[in-house]
């Protein structure tokens, strides 16, 4: 397996320190972003890096000489101005610094995240900017894996068995919609890093009852790709018209284009 330099955005959170761990343990080498160095408790082997994805100037430093991203990050408070910095602001921030180079993305949003008319997205849209950075990574060209994981540590004892969803229809925003542990989402996010079947895939994950699977090649490779210059995922309900986007989205999505073509 091929020893990648991956930076964790999101690393002091309870995927992204799953997140770092994981990395380690298969050797990769691991740079974890943290906004505050005195109070985060990384594990042993992964270097930190002090940033802010709200603070674009810190991010050129934090992406020098790496490969990969992974990106499990949770705004701050329920604003919707904070949605629209930390989930999709940071992805244009990142192409910026990044300044053509190419990276290896793992981006983690959510089960339900083209669900619009929900208490949680009316309160912040949160799935809508989840969506639209969603609808970025995809047009930036770069390699990339969306994992869209049910709710965290709901599983039961014995549901390891994972399940690979696409079309994202499970719209309850209860557990009903599906289950999995953090560290499956973990061990997901990684492996999808070093993956070729894992390349242009959007899922939701969730576990079911039963074993887990020991290999997740094969579950990367059932799925269906992105589409080339799609905007949403594969199955995805076409319920986000690009012409009733906020005018700022549609200029980012020609930016992004452009970047794509001379990068
Ligand atoms: N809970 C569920 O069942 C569920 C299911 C599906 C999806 N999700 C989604 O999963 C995410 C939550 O994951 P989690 O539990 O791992 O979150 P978390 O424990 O709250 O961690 C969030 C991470 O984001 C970092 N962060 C926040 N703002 C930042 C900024 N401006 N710059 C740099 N880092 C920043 C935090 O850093 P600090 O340590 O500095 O705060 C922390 O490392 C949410 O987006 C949620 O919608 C949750």
């Amino acid at each position: 397996m091929p020893q990648l330099n991956v930076l964790v955005v999101g690393a002091t959170g309870s995927v992204g320190r799953l997140v770092v761990s994981e990395a380690l343990r298969r050797n990769h080498k691991v740079r974890a972003l943290v906004r505050n160095a005195s109070s985060a408790r990384l594990p042993e082997g992964a270097e930190m890096v002090v940033g802010d994805v709200t603070k674009p100037d810190t991010l050129e430093p934090a992406l020098e000489g790496m490969d990969a991203v992974v990106l499990t990050l949770k705004a701050d408070g329920q604003g919707r101005a904070a949605a629209e910095a930390v989930y999709y602001r940071t992805f244009l921030d990142i192409l910026a610094a990044l300044g053509g180079r190419s990276l290896r993305i793992a981006l983690m949003t959510t089960i339900g995240v083209t669900e619009r008319h929900g208490h949680y997205n009316r309160t912040n849209e949160g799935h809508d900017w989840k969506r639209r950075a969603e609808r970025l990574v995809r047009r930036s060209g770069l390699p990339y894996t969306i994992v869209r994981p049910g709710w965290f540590d709901y599983n039961a004892a014995d549901q390891h068995r994972l399940e690979f969803l696409q079309g994202d229809r499970r719209h309850s925003g209860t557990p009903s919609d599906g289950v999995i542990s953090r560290q499956k989402i973990a061990e997901v996010l990684v492996e999808s890093l070093t993956s070729d079947a894992a390349t242009r895939k959007t899922f939701e994950l969730v576990a079911e009852t039963g074993p887990a699977p020991t290999d997740l090649n094969p579950l990367f490779a059932a799925l269906r790709p992105d589409p080339e210059d799609a905007l949403d995922a594969v199955l995805d309900l076409d319920n986000m018209p690009l012409d009733q986007e906020p005018d700022r989205v549609r200029r980012d999505l020609d930016l992004i284009s452009r970047y794509r073509a001379t990068a």
